[in-house]
């Protein structure tokens, strides 16, 4: 029995690589003018910047959206040629880039790559009017990779390279305001070596671990491990298959993303049933609500809540507790043909971390969804 909050966890973690937060997050998708007006109209994010041919950019189109303080890079390549092609027709829509704001990029690199981390941008310094930009970057899992952006001496709107995107369509945001975590889905036998390398090159804790007997249903089962730096501001979940009677959905993932990737983007709220109403009302579509007696056993399982319960319930919205206090969370359906990438909507009263419970209810509902889609 683990006799450590989550707090006190954090505390373990090292502190060779500093890190203030997620800066942003890059997707490579098909067609990036389409999936930015996706992410304007049914999520809220508002225009910011912009690079393309207009830009004096030749081969790919890149849109910054914005809201609170997630960023959201969508790019596109322009030919068959550029290689962000060869990712789009290998994996579809998806996140090439988790983006991590550093004091420090160089030393950022120098510090994971010393500790055996595969090269992806060696540092590099680049320039505008707005001052200057410092980043390096290292592989992750698959082909996802960890940028390391650091920007305290610079003034302009994104990244050099990028102008601002003025734009006459600017439907109102709907309360994100940050990124809360950003889960990885890894192949079978992978998740030790996956923690390790967040433990050795990163500096990461590991805060919890969900095995498979907490996650399972009649048919499938998944392992988790959260992963966390030392502030608590970035935290990455891993996920691994694990053997059942049927197909795990981080199976059904790995097959269709065809590798490891990218599973879901954490986004939190101040308050969720204002902003999971109004993401409902633009179109965007959520898991299916747990069973009602999911609701009727909640007080006994949580404790008493600030919210009334008949508005979570009406929403499909999940509460979950771990020994700090309480979380509410909602699970989108995947954002892309493929069941591959989905968004999830948080709001932490107190909780520094996720309860099984909440993770069971996530499983149970992806797999209704899998078996629709004829993959358990
Ligand atoms: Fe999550």
């Amino acid at each position: 029995m683990d006799t450590l909050t989550v707090s006190q966890k954090m505390t373990q973690a090292q502190d060779f690589l500093p890190i203030n937060g997620t800066d942003h997050i890059e997707m490579y998708v098909g067609n990036a003018k389409q999936a930015a007006h996706f992410y304007k109209t049914a999520f809220g994010f508002q225009s910011l910047a912009y690079a393309g041919p207009e830009t004096g950019v030749r081969d790919v189109a890149s849109y910054v959206l914005q809201q609170g303080k997630i960023r959201l890079v969508l790019t596109t390549p322009l030919s068959s040629k550029n290689p962000i092609s060869e990712h789009v027709y290998k994996h579809g829509d998806g996140v090439k880039i988790l983006a991590l704001w550093v004091d420090d990029a160089y030393k950022a690199f120098e510090e994971t790559t010393k500790r055996g981390a595969k090269v992806y941008m060696d540092p590099k310094t680049v320039t505008d009017e707005h001052g200057e930009v410092r980043m390096s970057g290292i592989y992750t899992y698959g082909e996802t990779v960890h940028l390391f952006v650091e920007r305290k001496n610079y003034k302009g709107l994104f990244l050099p390279g990028y102008k601002e995107w003025k734009s006459n369509y600017n439907p109102k945001d709907v309360g994100l305001l940050y990124v809360d975590h950003c889960v990885g889905n890894v192949g079978w036998g992978r998740m030790n070596s996956t923690i390790k390398w967040y433990e050795d090159v990163m500096g990461f804790v590991n805060i919890l671990t969900f095995d498979d007997k907490q996650i399972n249903t009649e048919y499938s089962a998944l392992m988790s491990k959260v992963m966390s730096n030392g502030n608590g501001y970035v935290k990455f979940p891993i996920n691994e298959p694990a053997e059942g009677k049927k197909k795990s959905q981080i199976e059904e993932y790995l097959d269709f993303y065809e590798g490891e990737g990218v599973q879901h983007i954490a986004v939190a709220t101040h308050d969720i049933i204002t902003t999971v109403r109004d993401l409902k009302s633009r179109g965007v579509e959520f898991l299916d609500a747990p069973p009602n007696a999911y609701y009727e056993d909640m007080t006994n399982r949580v404790g008493k809540i600030d919210e009334d319960i008949a508005p979570l319930q009406e929403l499909g919205i999940l509460v979950d507790c771990d020994e700090e206090g309480y979380l509410l969370q909602i699970f989108t359906k995947p954002v892309e043909d493929r069941p591959t990438l989905f968004f999830e909507i948080i709001q932490r009263k107190g909780a520094q971390s996720f309860g099984a419970g909440n993770f069971k209810a996530l499983f149970e509902s992806i797999e209704r969804e899998q078996a629709k889609r004829g993959n358990l």
